[in-house]
């Protein structure tokens, strides 16, 4: 797909960059002439999460293998993929062992681009973190990004391997926070909205995710928060704020599923209106997306599923087929639902007609999971509306 300027996956601004270099690109994987040469390897590739919560680094030791057979003269490699403490140190420590020809500079740089704005973070990015002993590398790194000085934080390789996961667990412990907040909110009969919008003011707290909701997914947090976990416990130590930000989050998951048992003690037989299906906005990313979490737990009853989601997400037909149906506009999706439930705050769900609820569903209910609508809009539309640490309104009675 690359070889024809077709990206696999759902990234604004990607395909375009893409095509503008393409006389700068080569996607000859396979071939080791990919391998001559070469100043600097760049390794991003994944590190899924193991049955035991740890990372799995067998694809970045695949790719160095292909880097200590092919290489024709000495050369560095950065380590973007996020790995555990020691990964850099292990990694040089095993080149040492298996190559002797030539020498390898092992670079830690991790990643903090986010899915939806990843080429504006690529290209500005905040900090860019690097982790080794060899001066020669930061020089080579530096003469790539081309940033101004202050911008790095020149470190050693298990420092930047920790500033990556202490980042990322501290934003989901951010999220699991607010989400225990918005939780008393509405034992209070306070709103969380107000709540969020008072602490956002707070320069010291800061205004990014603090947005309370069915809780954080996606292929980073729920991997990275549990490894952070694991390594701690791997040293004979804890990080219990994070071992309670996921479970906050485990919980927080199916918040919607819960409070709709108040008017569904069974959800066999009903009409199911899912708005939003990706882990986030802007992305066609469904891996650890809340929304497939409640989606699979509704398959577990007799229930007829149709989805909505802005973007198409191929996998969605290949997952799930028949089972559910997948619908391109927000009317149909919700044509005789007797409940709809918002799981991604994508503007064209929070922008939508709020008419379609009452228009188009057996039984307008909505559990919105992310606060996409107004509490004043929605008042008026003879709905129920149960949202995140607000006050329900209820004008079917
Ligand atoms: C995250 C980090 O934000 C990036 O800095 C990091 O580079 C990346 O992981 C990575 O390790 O590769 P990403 O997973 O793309 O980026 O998405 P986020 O925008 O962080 O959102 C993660 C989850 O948190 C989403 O499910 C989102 O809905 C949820 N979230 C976010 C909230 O529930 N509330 C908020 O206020 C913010």
């Amino acid at each position: 797909m690359l070889k024809n300027d077709e990206v696999p996956f759902y990234e604004p601004m990607l395909e375009k960059m893409i095509k503008k270099n393409k006389k700068r690109l080569n996607y000859d994987f396979l071939s080791s002439k990919l391998y001559n040469d070469v100043d600097v390897f760049f390794i991003a590739v994944g590190t899924p999460e193991k049955n035991d919560g740890s990372a799995d680094l067998k694809y970045v030791y695949e790719a160095v293998d292909g880097i200590i057979k092919n290489i024709t003269k000495n050369t560095t490699i950065v380590i973007k993929s996020t790995v555990p403490v020691g990964t850099n140190n292990k990694i040089k420590e095993y080149i040492r062992d298996n190559l002797k020809k030539f020498i390898i500079n092992v670079v830690s740089n991790p990643e903090f681009l986010s899915q939806g704005t990843a080429v504006q973070d690529e290209i500005n990015p905040q900090r860019i973190i690097i982790g080794t002993d060899s001066k020669q590398a930061i020089k080579t790194i530096k003469d790539i990004y081309k940033h101004k000085d202050e911008k790095y934080v020149l470190t050693d390789s298990n420092t930047a391997e920790l500033i990556k996961y202490a980042s990322n667990s501290f934003l989901a412990l951010k999220i699991s926070y607010i989400n225990e907040v918005s939780n008393l909110c509405e034992k209070f009969n306070a709103n969380i909205e107000d709540v969020e919008k008072g602490m956002k003011m707070d320069k010291r707290i800061g205004k990014y995710f603090l947005n309370a909701g069915i809780g954080y997914g996606g292929s980073c947090f729920p991997k990275d928060t549990k490894a952070l976990e694991f390594m701690a416990k791997s040293v004979n130590s804890e990080i219990q704020t994070i071992t309670a930000t996921i479970k906050v989050n485990e919980k927080q998951v199916t918040k919607m599923l819960d409070k709709a048992r108040k008017y569904y003690s069974n959800f066999d037989g009903l009409n199911v209106a899912i708005l939003g299906i990706t882990y986030k906005p802007s992305t066609d990313d469904i891996r650890d997306s809340p929304a497939i979490i409640n989606l699979n737990k509704l398959l577990e009853y007799k229930t007829a599923i149709s989805v909505y989601n802005p973007i198409p997400i191929k996998k969605l037909k290949e997952i799930y087929k028949d089972r559910i149906k997948i619908v391109n506009n927000i009317a149909e999706t919700l044509k005789n639902a007797d409940i709809c439930f918002i799981f991604t705050e994508w503007q064209q769900i929070k922008e939508m007609n709020l008419k379609l609820f009452e228009k188009n569903m057996r039984k307008p209910i909505i559990l919105d999971g992310r606060n996409c609508f107004e509490l004043n809009q929605i008042k008026d539309y003879r709905v129920i509306y149960e949202s995140i640490g607000r006050k329900t309104i209820n004008n079917l009675n």
